[in-house]
C-alpha cells in the first residue's frame, strides 16, 4: 500500500480521492493543515505528499521531506510556483495535474466578467431586499469590445473561444504564439483592450506584470480579470488605478497574499490584510477565493490524474508524463523531449 500525506484537505477533496485511492490501494492521510516547515514532519512514514496551491514547498521543506523518506511531491494543481523545483531536483520527484478542466477556469473568468459588467452582484443583493430600482446598474455590451488575453495556453484559448462567441475582438500576447490568434505586443494589448484577462503562469518574468506603469498604458475604464495567480498583479497599483478611476473594474479569483486567507471562513475575524479589505470594499471589484477550478468535473479529473501520477511513479520504471523537473531549465521543453524519469 502506498501512503500519501494529503495536506490542506477540504471537505470537497475527500470523496473523489477516497474513491480513486480505494481502487488502487493508495492510503491518503488527510491533514487539514498546510504544508510548511513546521508541518513537514506530519509526512513521516509516508511515501509521498499531495499538495495544493497554498502549500509552501520551499527548499527547507523539501530537505525535511527528503530526510523523512518522501519520494514524491504530487501537486493536485496545474500551477507549481509554490514548489522549489530546482531544490527538488535530484532528491524528490515532482508531478502535477497539467489540465483537469481548463473549461472550469475559462468559464469562471467569463462568469466574473459578465457579473461585473452587468452588475449582477448588485442586482442580486437588491432584489433579495425587494429593491427593484435599476439606478446605478447600467452596464456595457461585450459585443464589439476588444479583449486582450495574456497567455494563450489551454485556459487562455478556451477563454478566447468564449469571447469570440460573444462577438468580441480578441488580441493576445504570449511568448509562444499559436495559429489562428491575433498577437500584439504587451504595450499594444494594454493600449487597445477594453478587457484584459490573465492566463499565463506566475514566473520571475510575469510577477507584477500588471503594475503602475502597465496600468498607465491602459484604456480608461479597462476591466481586469485575473483567474491565474495573484502575484501577476501588483495589488497596490491596482487599488491606485481603481481610486483614480483609470480601472473600470477588477475581477479577481486570486490575490498575491491569499495563502493564509482564501479557502477559509474568516467572516467572524478582523481582516488583517488592509489592502484586500480596501479592494473588496470597492463597488467595482469582485473577489472569489480561488474558486475557478471548483467544478465536479474538475475535482474528479484532479483525483484521477493525481492517483495515476502516483501509480506511474511507484509501479512503472519508466517516466510519468506529468513530472516536472529543473534539469534542462525549461520545464515545458523538458517534458516534451525526455524519454525517462528526470533523475
Ligand atoms: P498553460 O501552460 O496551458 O498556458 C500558459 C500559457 O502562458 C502558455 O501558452 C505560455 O506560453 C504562456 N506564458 C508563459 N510565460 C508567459 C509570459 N511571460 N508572458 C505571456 N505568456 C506566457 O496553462 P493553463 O492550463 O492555461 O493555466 C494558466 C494558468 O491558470 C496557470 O499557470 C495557473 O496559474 C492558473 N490556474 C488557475 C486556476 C484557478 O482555480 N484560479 C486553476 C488552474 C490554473
Amino acid at each position: 500500500m502506498i501512503k500519501v500525506a494529503f495536506y490542506d484537505t477540504k471537505a470537497y477533496d475527500k470523496p473523489s480521492f477516497e474513491h480513486y485511492g480505494a481502487i488502487h490501494d493508495i492510503q491518503f492521510r488527510f491533514l487539514e493543515t498546510k504544508l510548511n516547515k513546521d508541518t513537514a514532519t506530519l509526512a513521516e512514514g509516508c511515501d509521498a505528499v499531495c499538495v495544493f496551491v497554498n502549500d509552501s514547498v520551499d527548499a527547507d521543506v523539501i530537505e525535511q521531506l527528503y530526510h523523512s523518506g518522501v519520494k514524491l511531491i504530487a501537486l493536485r494543481s496545474a500551477g507549481y510556483n509554490n514548489v522549489d523545483v530546482r531544490a527538488a531536483f535530484g532528491k524528490i520527484h515532482v508531478v502535477h495535474v497539467p489540465a483537469y478542466s481548463p473549461y472550469a477556469v475559462a468559464e469562471h473568468a467569463m462568469a466574473l466578467l459578465l457579473t461585473s459588467v452587468r452588475r449582477i452582484h448588485k442586482a442580486y443583493n437588491r432584489t433579495r431586499e425587494f429593491n427593484f430600482s435599476l439606478s446605478g446598474l447600467t452596464g456595457f455590451d461585450l459585443h464589439g469590445k476588444t479583449v486582450g488575453v495574456i497567455g494563450t495556453g489551454k485556459i487562455g484559448r478556451i477563454f478566447i473561444d468564449i469571447c469570440r462567441g460573444f462577438g468580441m475582438k480578441v488580441i493576445a500576447y504570449d511568448l509562444y504564439p499559436v495559429e489562428g490568434i491575433d498577437y500584439v505586443s504587451l504595450e499594444t494589448l494594454f493600449a487597445e483592450s477594453d478587457v484584459i484577462s490573465l492566463h499565463c503562469p506566475l514566473t520571475e518574468d510575469t510577477k507584477h506584470m500588471i503594475n503602475s506603469s502597465a496600468i498607465e498604458k491602459m484604456k480608461k475604464g479597462v476591466v481586469i480579470v485575473n483567474t491565474s495567480r495573484g502575484a501577476l498583479i501588483d495589488a497596490e497599483a491596482l487599488l491606485d488605478g481603481i481610486k483614480s478611476r483609470k480601472i473600470g473594474a477588477a475581477c479577481l479569483d486570486v490575490y498575491e497574499e491569499e495563502a493564509d486567507i482564501f479557502f477559509e471562513d474568516r467572516s467572524g475575524h478582523i481582516m488583517d490584510d488592509e489592502l484586500l479589505s480596501l479592494l473588496i470594499s470597492m463597488p467595482n471589484v469582485i473577489v472569489t477565493s480561488h474558486q475557478a477550478f471548483l467544478t465536479e468535473d474538475a475535482l474528479n479529473n484532479i483525483a484521477e490524474t493525481t492517483v495515476n501520477n502516483i501509480l506511474s511513479y511507484y509501479n512503472n520504471d519508466g517516466m510519468c508524463d506529468n513530472e516536472l523537473c529543473y534539469r534542462c531549465g525549461n520545464i515545458e521543453r523538458c517534458k516534451k523531449e525526455r524519454k525517462q524519469r528526470c533523475f
